[in-house]
Order: C-alpha cells, then sequence, then structure tokens
C-alpha cells in the first residue's frame, strides 16, 4: 500500500484545479461570489508559497486524498474575529474514516505554530465535536448566508 503524505499544494501545484472542484462543491452555498474560477484562483495562488495562505495536501503517490488550508480570512463576515482560520478541510469519500482528516487538522496546527500564529480560528457547520476532540474550543456562534455555524479556536503548539 502506497503511504499518504501530507505535503504543500505548491509541491504538486497541477492539483489545485481538483482541490477547487472538491472546496466549490462541497461549500459553494455558504459563500456569495465564490465561483469555481475565483476557487481555482485561491488555490493556484496557493501553491505559490510554502507560507500562510497555503494549502497542504494529503497525497498518496500521485494521487490527491483530502487538503487543508491556513488563511488570513474564511468569511468577509467573521474577518473582525481572528487573521488566521483553518479552511477548507476536506478528505474524498472514499478515503474518509482511516484518520486522514485528524491527520490533516494536525499537520495544519503544527504549522501554524511554525508560522507564529498566536491564535487559530475555524469555523464549522456540523464538525464541532470532531474538532473539539483535537483540542479545539468552542468560541460562540455565527450564521454565513442563513446557515449556523460554530466558531472555534486553538493555540497553536
Ligand atoms: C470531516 C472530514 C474531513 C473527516 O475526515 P476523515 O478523514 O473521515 O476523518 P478521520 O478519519 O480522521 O476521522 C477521525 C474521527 O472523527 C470522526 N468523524 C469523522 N467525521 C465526523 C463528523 N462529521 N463528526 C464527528 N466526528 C467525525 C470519525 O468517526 C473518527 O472517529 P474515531 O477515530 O473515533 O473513529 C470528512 O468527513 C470530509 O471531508 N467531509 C466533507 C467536508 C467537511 O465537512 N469538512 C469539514 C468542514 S468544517
Amino acid at each position: 500500500m502506497t503511504p499518504v503524505e501530507v505535503r504543500f499544494l505548491a509541491d504538486v501545484p497541477g492539483h489545485a484545479t481538483t482541490l477547487a472542484r472538491w472546496h466549490h462543491a462541497q461549500w459553494g452555498e455558504l459563500y456569495t461570489d465564490w465561483t469555481l474560477a475565483v476557487a481555482t484562483e485561491e488555490l493556484i495562488d496557493h501553491a505559490t508559497r510554502r507560507a500562510m495562505p497555503t494549502t497542504l495536501v494529503a497525497m498518496q503517490g500521485d494521487v490527491p486524498l483530502g487538503s487543508v488550508s491556513l488563511v488570513l480570512e474564511d468569511a468577509p463576515e467573521l474577518r473582525d474575529q481572528g487573521d488566521a482560520w483553518l479552511a477548507s478541510l476536506y478528505v474524498v469519500p472514499e478515503a474518509r474514516g482511516l484518520g486522514l482528516g485528524v491527520r490533516l487538522v494536525k499537520e495544519l496546527v503544527a504549522f501554524a505554530a511554525r508560522q507564529k500564529v498566536e491564535r487559530l480560528w475555524l469555523f464549522t457547520p456540523e464538525h464541532a465535536s470532531f474538532y473539539a476532540r483535537l483540542g479545539w474550543r468552542p468560541q460562540g456562534s455565527a450564521k454565513l448566508r442563513g446557515v449556523p455555524v460554530q466558531l472555534m479556536d486553538i493555540v497553536p503548539a
């Protein structure tokens, strides 16, 4: 079995369009004006650096299985809440339940610590218990286009 490695998208930039398709299909309805073209542009930009804002990808050989991003802003409505966000955690359906989601979150938090992020934020419509088990603290709720989301934070270490 080929091992899964977590890499910077910058190391495998050709997969930016695949990630954009995943993300847009999953979250497109949460955002106004966030077209597939915009999602693609953002990821092509992330593929140019290994510092925030950027994206990590779980790769099995040449096949991308999931990704997670570290960004300065995840939703304009929540801009004042924090300036470093874990965003767009995604694992392809056929690779779920194998620990990849947990691994991507842990690697992203460790990377944020190396980037000297003092407080990392996320919002989630439905996975608060998943993040709570990884040490994220509930920090209230908000609504994005009518969808209730839980805000959470962690001090990266
Ligand atoms: C959420 C997601 C990233 C989890 O990825 P995954 O690779 O299946 O997660 P893991 O295998 O690392 O799961 C680890 C644990 O979390 C649990 N878990 C998985 N999905 C969960 C969920 N939706 N809510 C609560 N716990 C969950 C698993 O049961 C597992 O628990 P266990 O170790 O006690 O068995 C994946 O389901 C996904 O991509 N979903 C669609 C996109 C999405 O919703 N992303 C989150 C945005 S906030």
